[in-house]
């Protein structure tokens, strides 16, 4: 039986690809390995969103094969090596040249296939190409008209919670950003078959799905198959009522678009006890002359409203965003808009990244590119206020009593279980006999920088 290790990067998107690839995998015969050092094929997979992001594939290649020398020409190799995600999706075939003169000029540079982020329903047949001496071969093409989007129990990322892609590509193009490129235009999967996957894995005792997509919000299905006795302003917000009558424990679901968030979502979170108290809105920057070069397609007036409105929310919803710093042409008053926004939201969380200038992508070629040294300055600047609105999120639970999802075992400590609330906050707590998988109140005792501690008598 051929052992196969799989590394994964990026966003959650890339995360449920490597659970179908995982799933595919097994039912053909091939074993998913723990230990890199154990695997005959390693398969990567990649992100491309920010520079960083894209080296780690040749590094993490360099060090795999520095484990396991070349033998020969390099070609025959062990462990096979294949590129998958938004990295193999974007270069192609020039990954191969690119690794090779890194490595000193072996003829593949000991990266064997490519496979693009289409084309993962082809796996199978891929790594059989490869352990029949095929080499240096790319798979871009395009999705199977049948391709099929479920995981097997034993492949998920977590027994009890479960990745459900509603909408995949992205059709925004916002000028910063790879993921239109590596991910093609968006496409809505079907409501039918999305409650039919939900309600298959209550069923099988997941407690909490996560709706995920680039946008989920931008949900449009081609038909309206299963959404029928649903109401609601937009797709997205009839499917997260057809979501919630499936009367599964926990609904997140991640990311949501600004411009495409309706008032109608938080009223559809208000109803239904089990969508929960989480929104993630990310927002980039707080000047409108900055979202415009961006091509958010909001503006920060509008950005607030949506706030507000989760804001007013009964429940408590927590909101978290991510936000970019030094977008070229950034200057300190904008920058000083940025600060002011963060300050206006009080975020749960967010993340904050430096402008990462990303080939084809129209803010790589504009010309006031802002120096990194300003890009680290307005990072750390941005942090302060962040971690300010952050810890005072968390310390609010300080001695309340909090349903939390027990996960897994903490890894800090074995007599400690982990889990999220539904606001989505991350808990670890004295287990006193409880199962993985269940909800529990957790009384909230201590807080420390991104983790509540608690017990529980249950
Ligand atoms: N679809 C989501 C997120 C996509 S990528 C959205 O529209 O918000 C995740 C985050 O990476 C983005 O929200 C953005 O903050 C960041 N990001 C994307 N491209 C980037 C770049 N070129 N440089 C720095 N950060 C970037
Ligand atoms: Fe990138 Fe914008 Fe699409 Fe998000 S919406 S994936 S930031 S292009
Ligand atoms: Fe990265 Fe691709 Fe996701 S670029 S963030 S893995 S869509």
């Amino acid at each position: 039986m051929k052992k196969v290790y799989l590394e994964t990067y990026g966003c959650q998107m890339n995360v449920s690809d490597s659970e179908r690839v995982a799933s595919q995998l097994v039912s053909n015969g091939f074993e998913i390995v723990a230990e890199q050092i154990d695997a005959d094929v390693v398969l990567l997979n990649t992100c491309s969103v920010r520079e960083k992001a894209e080296q780690k594939l040749y590094t993490r290649v360099g060090q795999i094969r520095a484990a396991a020398p070349p033998v020969g020409s390099g070609i025959g190799e062990t462990p096979i090596i294949g590129v998958m995600g938004c990295v193999a999706q974007l270069e192609g075939e020039t990954i191969f040249a690119r690794r090779a003169a890194a490595s000193g000029g072996n003829n593949n540079g000991g990266i064997d296939f490519i496979l693009g982020t289409k084309a993962v329903g082809r796996i199978v047949e891929t790594i059989e190409k490869a352990l029949d001496g095929r080499r240096n071969f790319a798979d871009l093409d395009k999705r199977e008209d049948d391709y099929d989007w479920s995981v097997s129990a034993a492949q998920r990322h977590s027994r009890h919670v479960a990745f459900v892609p509603i909408i995949e590509g992205c059709n925004k193009f916002c000028t910063y950003c790879i993921v239109p490129f590596a991910r093609g235009r968006e496409k809505s999967l079907p409501a039918a078959e999305i409650i039919r996957q939900i309600e298959l894995l209550k069923s099988q005792n997941v407690r909490e799905v996560h709706l995920i997509g680039q946008n989920v919000n931008s949900y449009r299905p081609t038909s309206d198959a299963g959404l029928e006795n649903f109401r609601g302003a937009t797709a997205f917000s009839c499917l997260l009522r057809a979501v919630a009558a499936t009367g599964i424990e926990r609904v997140k679901f991640t990311t949501s678009f600004p411009r495409d968030f309706h008032a109608d979502i938080v009223d559809a979170l208000d109803e239904h006890e089990n969508l929960c108290n989480w929104v993630h809105l990310p927002v980039q920057s707080g000047s409108n002359e900055v979202l415009k070069a961006m091509r958010r397609g909001h503006t920060i007036e509008s950005y607030l409203e949506k706030i507000d409105k989760i804001k007013s929310s009964a429940k408590s919803i927590a909101v978290t965003s991510d936000i970019i710093v030094g977008f070229p042409g950034e200057t300190d008053k904008n920058f000083e808009d940025t600060l002011k926004m963060a300050e206006y939201c009080r975020f749960d969380s967010a993340y904050i990244f430096k402008y990462s200038p990303r080939l084809e992508t129209l803010a790589a070629r504009m010309e006031n590119q802002t120096p990194e040294t300003v890009k680290t300055e307005r990072f750390l600047e941005l942090e302060k206020i962040v971690r300010q609105s952050q810890s005072a999120a968390l310390q609010k639970h300080l001695g309340a009593t909090l349903k939390v999802l027990a996960e897994r075992a903490s890894t800090k400590n074995i007599d400690e279980l982990s889990g999220h609330t539904t606001c989505h906050k991350i808990v670890n707590f004295k287990a006193a006999g409880t199962l993985p998988g269940s909800v529990v109140p957790v009384k909230i005792t201590a807080v420390k920088t991104n983790t509540l501690y608690g017990e529980t008598s249950e």
